[in-house]
């Protein structure tokens, strides 16, 4: 997959490359560069300016807009973290933004970027998460998603990964497209978890209107080796920055059931657009993904679940990859991007006995509802 995603791109320094030559060398470098970016930056979107798409969730005090309304930084220090909810309900949507984590320590700090009714359904929420989760000094962040329909809080679908960068180097896109029919979890144009609909899943898959929202908060008690390493604030503020937030989707009334909105036309849009469809080759980046960067997946913790949830799609080239606790049978080899930071052993999220599973399953009860 380097093709794909690999920056190697050496830039000779010797001094005896002669002038000519280093500028056919520049002039094919740009080249490649405007040809990477076409492909990198993928999807054809639509930006709304910060102030019109979202507004307070929590704590307006740690929340920074910049004054160009094309972006925002989220804090959290020893007051309290912040968070942003999204105007409108949406049913079906393309939610998607750049987002930029904090960087150094971050022990205890989780950012999460996701849909959710839980603010109007209490007993019954749908819910698609992507949550960061920090790290101690040195180490990479860490992410899961999720998904929850109609309240399914004890059928937890939790997904963990790595990145092949790093995060709080640069801004990455983020998206979560959610359609009658599916989900993909997107980060750039890498779709890394798609889940079809089933009729099987039944309520489980999210159907009612949900909001878009974005926090930074603590959770010392769980985010970083099940609580072990907690939010350090001689580092605060931790800063989350979120620009150039696409929300393309039918914006509805939450409870008015039917919805009296026509949707067909959002409908369409969405059905059209390049992150609808997942072309060849993307499938090909969802495989290399998942093979190279997933370390935890419910689909194959049979500890937890005898029986994989249906939608569950057994891969057998990755199921090899994992234990009968849904965690891999090896340590991964992080690299980030091939550029400046060597390869090393991860040994955070790894655990040698089942031990990790028995996190998850905790997390997957109370604490990850109670968390967003
Ligand atoms: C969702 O939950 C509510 C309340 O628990 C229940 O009445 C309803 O039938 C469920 N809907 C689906 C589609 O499962
Ligand atoms: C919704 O709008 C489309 C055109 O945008 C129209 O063809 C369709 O009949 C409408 N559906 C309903 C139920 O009003």
């Amino acid at each position: 997959m380097d093709d794909y995603h690999g920056r190697k791109i050496i830039i000779p320094s010797s001094p005896s490359f002669s002038k000519p030559n280093f500028h056919l060398f520049l002039f094919i470098f740009f080249l490649i560069s405007s040809i990477k970016t076409t492909s990198v930056s993928g999807f054809n979107l639509t930006v709304t300016p910060f102030s019109q798409a979202y507004s307070t969730l929590f704590s307006d005090f740690n929340i920074d807009p910049s004054p160009y309304d094309d972006s925002v930084r989220l804090l959290l220090n020893h007051h309290s973290g912040s968070g942003i909810i999204s105007y409108d309900y949406y049913r079906y949507a393309f939610f998607s933004a750049n987002i930029k984590l904090p960087s150094g320590n971050t022990a205890g700090v989780v950012v999460a970027f996701y849909a959710s009714n839980v603010d109007t359904f209490e007993k019954n929420h749908d819910e698609l998460d992507i949550e960061f989760l920090g790290n101690i000094r040195g180490k990479p962040w860490r992410f899961q998603t999720n998904v929850y329909g109609n309240g399914s809080t004890k059928r937890g679908r939790e997904e963990r990964y790595r990145l092949w960068f790093d995060p709080s180097k640069e801004f990455h896109r983020y998206s979560i497209l959610w359609t009658p029919i599916k989900v993909i979890f997107y980060v750039d144009e890498v779709p890394i978890r798609e889940v079809i609909r089933n009729d099987e899943m039944g309520g489980d898959f999210p159907a009612k209107p949900m909001a878009m929202y974005a926090t930074i908060w603590d959770a010392s008690t769980w985010a970083t080796s099940g609580g072990k390493y907690k939010v350090d604030y001689r580092h605060e503020p931790f800063a989350a920055e979120f620009k150039d937030f696409v929300t393309d989707g039918c914006a509805v009334d939450p409870i008015q059931e039917p919805s009296a909105t026509n949707c067909s036309e959002t409908a369409l849009k969405i059905a059209v657009a390049d992150y609808f469809t997942v072309r060849p080759r993307q499938r090909k980046a969802m495989r290399w993904f998942r093979e190279k960067y997933m370390y935890y997946s419910h689909c194959y913790d049979t500890w937890r679940y005898k029986v994989p949830l249906p939608e569950c799609v057994i891969v057998p080239s990755e199921q090899v990859l994992f234990k009968e606790t849904g965690r891999l049978r090896h340590a991964m080899r992080i690299k980030f991007g091939g550029s400046q930071r060597k390869q090393r052993r991860s040994r955070g999220g790894v655990r040698k006995s089942g031990g990790g599973s028995a996190v998850v399953r905790l997390r997957s009860g109370n604490e990850e509802v109670a968390a967003v």
